[in-house]
């Protein structure tokens, strides 16, 4: 018998490679997540040939179509609320949403980010933790909130940085790490293992994690 699969929509911008692992990981039987749609504000992102190459719904919305964020992230919010998601998952998705967006999918958004947050919000993390010094660097799934990549941690997968390395290969390692880090928190999202709690701590199996989830 096969497993009942929570409705997920990912939202892309570009390459897509995260969203590639989804799609590897949710045509396993044992999993509980069907991708039922996904979603790029920009026209030729890569992903959507890869989305549809696996028979899963595409959509394109525009940010440049459209006068303010406001009247994006509405846009957005139909066309994601037509396909009745229990999870929306934020795969490379490159704009920032509005507080009003983030707040309708309160506790159902997800967002996969290049560091360990809370270091390293913002854009080109791998260059910035290569300039730091710092000695380990990777990645971070997190609930989204108004804040931009603030919000709380689920779960990290860690790189050692080696010396001399670049930001291109520094990046290329924690992307492989983002692959095995992102199917196995909407996986455990999907089975109600992890949820959001009222005050903006993460349940894990009930219980308030005291820290992010290492994998
Ligand atoms: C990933 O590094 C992700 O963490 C960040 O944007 C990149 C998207 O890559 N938010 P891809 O489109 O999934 O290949």
């Amino acid at each position: 018998m096969t497993a009942p699969r929570l409705a997920v929509v990912v939202l892309i911008s570009g390459r897509g490679s995260n969203l590639q692992a989804l799609i590897h990981a949710a045509a396993n039987v044992s999993m509980h997540v069907e991708l039922r749609a996904v979603v790029s504000n920009v026209a030729d992102a890569a992903g959507l040939a890869l989305a549809a190459g696996a028979g899963i719904q595409t959509r394109v919305v525009a940010h440049r179509d459209f006068a303010s964020r406001e009247a994006f992230d509405a846009a957005l919010a139909r066309c994601i609320d037509a396909f009745t998601p229990g999870l929306v998952v934020l795969a490379g998705f490159m704009r920032v949403l509005t507080p009003g967006f983030v707040q309708r999918y309160h506790g159902r958004l997800i967002n996969i980010h290049p560091s360990l947050l809370p270091a390293f919000p913002g854009l080109h993390t791998h260059r910035r933790a290569l300039q730091a010094g710092v000695s380990e660097h990777g990645a971070s799934v997190h609930f989204v909130t108004p804040q931009l990549d603030g919000g709380p941690v689920i779960a990290q997968a860690r790189v050692s940085v080696r010396g001399g390395e670049d930001p291109d290969a520094l990046a290329a390692r924690v992307l492989e790490q983002e692959h095995r880090l992102l199917p196995m928190v909407v996986e455990c999202f999907a089975r109600g293992r992890v949820a959001l709690g009222a005050n903006g701590k993460i349940l894990l199996d009930g219980q308030v994690l005291s820290a992010p989830l290492r994998i």
